[in-house]
């Protein structure tokens, strides 16, 4: 039978609630189970317990209860918060992946969850690395075909034009000549569009005061918009209070998304848009909900596919660079639409650390 932690620091039973007698069927249930699991005493900086496996975990390099080198490696830098806590973090270990979950008995006590992930990891990274490849090809052919079209368009304009340069009218010229610029117009469409792919590659995160951040994007498209007809009602509930983000980044998802609702409200009547800010579980959700024409269920899963597009002047990149962007935020984004009804865009992010009036 495995000594029972209680026994050692002394505390009572949490089943029975009286004084440990320390031998004990559910220490021995704890000692076998499938995942390396530490109890540990910040107070009298000990390690009151670690099963079997979290001790094979650390074999050869940390020896059983080592307080100091568990802590230094399992617990954050900086002292705990609650913020550290029930949060799955993985970890470097010499060659080793372990994931790592914190869970806080009491200001003085925690339990620490640990397995090695290191097979998973590997397999991710694998999976990742043939995705990127597979993408890779899929963006170069849709590159090569959105600059084809247009480059081999202003390639015959230029040709007839070249061969016709002395029995064309100037009026003729012209029109040419217009639609030579209308295909270069095209391309620098499409390369403004790559260029804001990569953009924020490495997003400045920080706080960021969400209703200053919506009052700021609104005054910026509120005449447009309006210009086209198009009504934005604002539903903001003040606890969507701060943002951890970076705000030139999520100005341009919003603009994306925006331009798409607007794209879809295109000769509707009473065309609206409803812009809500909430909080759920230490997040910051925004819904962009149009009344437009909605999305056809066979065209839902190619949403998010580079130059998937139903527009004869669109690239197709919106939504993938809202997609990139987001999640280089540790944001997410769902869409979900009725044809013939309109749209719901969902974007979930990370909320901020610090109130900022
Ligand atoms: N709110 C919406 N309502 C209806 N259809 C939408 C909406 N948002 C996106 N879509 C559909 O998804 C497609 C892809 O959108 P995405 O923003 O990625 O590209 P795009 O708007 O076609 O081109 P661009 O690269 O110029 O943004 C659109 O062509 C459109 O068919
Ligand atoms: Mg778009």
């Amino acid at each position: 039978m495995t000594e029972c932690a209680h026994r050692e620091s002394g505390r009572n039973c949490p089943i029975s609630k009286t004084p440990c007698l320390g031998e004990c069927i559910y220490a021995n249930i704890l000692d076998d189970i499938n995942l390396g699991i530490i109890g540990m005493d910040l107070s009298n900086k000990e390690v009151f317990f670690q099963n079997k496996l979290a001790v094979d975990i650390f074999k050869g390099t940390i020896k059983p209860k080592d307080y100091n080198a568990l802590a230094s490696l399992l617990l954050p830098e900086s002292p705990l918060t609650s913020k550290d806590h029930n949060v799955s973090r993985t970890l470097r270990y010499g060659n080793k992946f372990i994931g790592c979950t914190i869970y806080n008995i009491s200001e003085r006590y925690l339990w620490i969850y640990i397995s090695d992930v290191t097979e998973k990891v590997r397999l991710d990274s694998i999976a990742e690395a043939v995705n990127t490849m597979n993408n890779l090809g899929y963006i170069f052919s849709g590159i090569r075909h959105e600059l084809g079209n247009p480059i081999n368009s202003i390639k015959t304009t230029v040709t007839v034009l070249g061969n016709n340069i002395n029995t064309y009218s100037k009026e003729t010229v012209l029109e040419y000549i217009n639609r030579a610029l209308l295909d270069i117009n095209r391309v620098e469409y499409l390369l403004n569009d790559l260029r804001t792919f990569s953009m924020y590659e490495n997003p400045e995160l920080k706080d960021v005061h969400m209703p200053s951040f919506m009052s700021n994007l609104l005054s910026m498209i509120d005449r447009d918009f309006n210009r086209n007809g198009i009504k934005i009602r604002t539903i903001f509930r003040p606890d969507a209070e701060v943002g951890y983000l970076d705000p030139r980044a999520l100005h341009q998802v919003m603009l994306n998304i925006l331009t798409n609702a607007s794209d879809a409200l295109r000769s509707k009547e009473s065309a609206e848009i409803a812009i809500s800010m909430f909080r759920i579980d230490g997040r910051i959700i925004i819904k962009v909900k149009d009344n437009g024409c909605g999305i056809p269920e066979e065209h839902m899963k190619h949403l998010f596919k580079p130059f998937s597009t139903t527009k004869t002047k669109g690239t197709g990149l919106g939504l993938v660079i809202v997609r990139k962007m987001l999640s280089k935020m540790d944001g997410t984004v769902e869409i979900e639409s009725e044809e013939g009804r309109g749209t719901v865009v969902t974007l979930n992010l990370p909320e901020g650390h610090n109130s900022i009036s």
